[in-house]
């Protein structure tokens, strides 16, 4: 990112927050753009904020977050260091409902920009909802996980959502084997972290 993106990342940060294209906006307490670095070619992206997310206005900071920094730190990725993070929703459904399609639709667009200014060599999507919005509509998360497809020159893997973790434990290991296909994708791809 050079200097003149670096204000276009700023101008979007800005607008994104002031943002008023759904009905999110009136109950929401914090927009939620993102944390990390952004100049990393590393990007994760989440469903959208929780409770703990729209207090703090940062991403994955409640108990699903500290689960996946801690299984993040594993494969040394920190994200105040190496990735970035965020979410295809920027504000909290009431009730950490879904998104609905039409909430997603309307916001999909920050997400588009925020990855035409970071311009990521990786995706990683978490969870069922972000990998079908993002990579595939028709993704199937229990066979599919783990699998890195290449569309327009980036390189997508979905995985499990945190979350999914923190109701059945047995699913840490298939994340973890995510995470270490992940770790010798960067090496394969000269990616410096
Ligand atoms: N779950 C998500 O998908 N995103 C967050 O930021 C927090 C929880």
């Amino acid at each position: 990112m050079n200097q003149e993106q670096e204000i276009v990342w700023k101008s979007l940060e800005n607008d994104c927050k002031k943002c008023t294209k759904c009905d999110l906006a009136k109950t929401r307490i914090n927009v939620v753009f993102g944390q990390g670095n952004y100049y990393s070619k590393i990007l994760f992206i989440g469903e959208g904020p929780g409770k703990n997310e729209d207090l703090q206005g940062k991403p994955f900071v409640g108990r699903s977050g500290e689960l996946l920094d801690k299984l993040l730190a594993e494969i040394n990725l920190y994200r105040e260091k190496n990735f970035y993070i965020t979410n295809i929703i920027k504000c909290r459904p009431p009730q950490n409902r879904n998104p609905l399609s039409s909430e997603q639709g309307l916001c999909i667009n920050w997400l588009h920009d925020q990855i035409k200014t970071i311009k990521p060599k990786i995706i990683i999507s978490l969870g069922r909802i972000a990998a079908m919005c993002i990579m595939n509509p028709k993704i199937k998360i229990k066979q599919d996980h783990g699998k890195f497809i290449n569309k327009n020159n980036i390189w997508f893997m979905a995985t499990f959502h945190p979350s999914a973790l923190l109701r059945n434990t047995a699913k840490k290991s298939d994340i973890k084997g995510d995470f270490l296909v992940l770790k010798s994708k960067i090496k394969e791809f000269g990616i410096k972290i």
